[in-house]
């Protein structure tokens, strides 16, 4: 108690010249856990100056040399996977076991993203001009992917190390430099990350990790000038972020409204485990969560028993015991949860379980009979709270799935392959998964969402190339 974690700016770690620091509850004894730097103006345009010029050079250094400090990093990374898990313990709560994943996950990922970028990064194209009406062959023109200078990375708190490490690498790779902007709850993890790649050796200046508070730094840093690119993860900031940020490449996955929709025909065991896996890991406080379940009439009831009986096998505690479910991140968090069950309970939704809580812990609930009018049927609670809608026509359910704001993931269950692939084409989502609940990964994966659920691709490959831009030279011929 006491220490406040410094920021990490030029290749040092420093206090912030304001004196204030910003606190890190612990969402299971919703005590300060941890606190962090909280950084001035000044010093984030310290921070983007530093990083322009670390920039220049880093672009000029060869992409195998790149790829090795990113090796280096992701090994570095596993080799830290304890104290970093614990940090994700402690300040978003995260499954002991789920914390630990995280970090080797981040480190696979910054491994593959060097792998991937020497690939992608080491070619170029060469056009001749006679393909084109009316030219001769006296033009070629040869192409290569050049960086695009400074990359604002900001995460959200559900993945403070993945989800940072997956802007991070491919920006490194293509050689831009990195300003990180960590989530408050978080934030001592992804610091910890951050050191990682300071013990790697990159050169002073190329990343920073700026810590502090929203209102203060947060519109500073998304509008800034010397910003060239923004990779954004989270909720309904990235609307605002991306209607104030200049001209720059935005890369935004913000919510999802992720559907179910299940066949008369499917594996019903195989829905119920997916829709527990999918539902409620993490509490249900992924982007990629199984958020409405959307089932034929006819097995509803089958699958609701089903997904009943896994439920009361879940866990439900400290994340140090690893419980299956555990405190969402936040007391204001818990309320918001809160208000849609008793939106859901006074509309008439028929409760599977007994609502419950204690703090920030919420009991898994599963809410049958959920109706359109009813706001856990469109809104994202982003915990342990999963609404059933019973449908009485596949378009129905394609019907709801679509008139979602949302559009990141779905999920169809059927034995009918056919069936399953005019359903994906019919469902306006960035991605659908049949026969399995929504995922991100495998990381290489393109990753997108629609309607307001983002702009732009993730996934290592389209990151890569997302941060860079093109650059041709002409050779004319005599
Ligand atoms: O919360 C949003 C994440 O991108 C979801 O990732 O599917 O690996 O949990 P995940």
């Amino acid at each position: 108690d006491g220490e406040v974690f410094k920021y990490y700016v030029d290749g040092e770690w420093r206090k912030s010249s304001s004196g204030k620091s910003v606190a890190i509850v612990n969402p299971t004894t919703r005590k300060t856990q941890y606190r962090v730097q909280a950084c001035t103006q000044e010093e984030v345009n310290k921070a983007i100056d530093l990083a322009k010029v670390a920039q220049k050079s880093w672009a000029r250094t060869p992409l195998w040399k790149r790829a090795e400090l990113l090796h280096r990093a992701a090994a570095i990374l596993k080799e830290h996977k304890a104290p970093i898990a614990e940090c994700l313990v402690k300040e978003i709560a995260k499954p002991a076991k789920d914390a630990v994943t995280e970090v080797v996950r981040s480190g696979d990922l910054v491994s593959y993203t060097a792998e991937e970028g020497v690939r992608i990064l080491g070619e170029g194209k060469f056009l001749v001009s006679d393909s084109f009406p009316g030219n001769e062959r006296s033009k070629y023109c040869l192409t290569s992917k050049i960086p695009l200078g400074v990359i604002l990375a900001i995460p959200p708190f559900n993945y403070p190390v993945n989800l940072a490490v997956s802007k991070i690498g491919p920006a490194l790779i293509a050689g831009n430099a990195l300003v990180l902007k960590p989530p408050t709850q978080g934030a001592v993890a992804a610091l910890h990350m951050v050191h990682c790649f300071h013990l790697a050796g990159f050169p002073k200046g190329l990343i920073s990790c700026i810590t502090g508070k929203g209102s203060e730094i947060g519109d500073f840093l998304t509008m800034h000038p010397g910003i060239n690119c923004i990779s954004f993860t989270g909720g309904d900031t990235g609307v605002a972020i991306s209607k104030k940020a200049g001209m720059v490449p935005l890369q935004m996955e913000l919510g999802g409204k992720d559907a179910c929709i299940v066949l008369e025909d499917a594996d019903l065991d195989l829905v119920a485990s997916n829709i527990v896996k999918g539902g409620f890991s993490y509490s249900g406080q992924r982007c990629t969560a199984v958020k409405v379940v959307l089932v034929m009439e006819s097995v509803a009831d089958a699958l609701v028993e089903k997904v009943n009986a896994k439920v009361a096998k879940l866990s439900v505690g400290a994340p140090e015991e690893d419980s299956d479910i555990t405190p969402v991140v936040s007391e204001s968090s818990a309320n918001f949860i809160e208000g849609l069950v008793v939106d859901a309970k006074e509309k008439g939704a028929t409760f599977c379980q007994e609502y419950k809580r204690e703090g920030n812990l919420i009991w898994p609930l599963l809410l049958d009979h959920v109706r359109p009018d009813m706001r856990i049927a469109w809104e994202e609670p982003f915990g342990p709270v999963l609404p059933v809608i019973r449908i009485s026509s596949v378009d129905e359910g394609i019907h709801h799935c679509n008139a979602s704001n949302f559009g990141l993931q779905g999920c169809v269950f059927t034995k009918d392959i056919n069936k399953a692939i005019m359903i994906s084409d019919a469902m306006e989502t960035g991605t659908v998964q049949i026969n399995s609940a929504p995922a991100r990964g495998p990381d290489h994966f393109p990753f997108q969402g629609i309607k307001d659920s983002g702009i732009g691709s993730q996934g290592i490959t389209n990151s890569i190339n997302m941060m860079t831009k093109i650059k041709s030279t002409v050779i004319n011929l005599p």
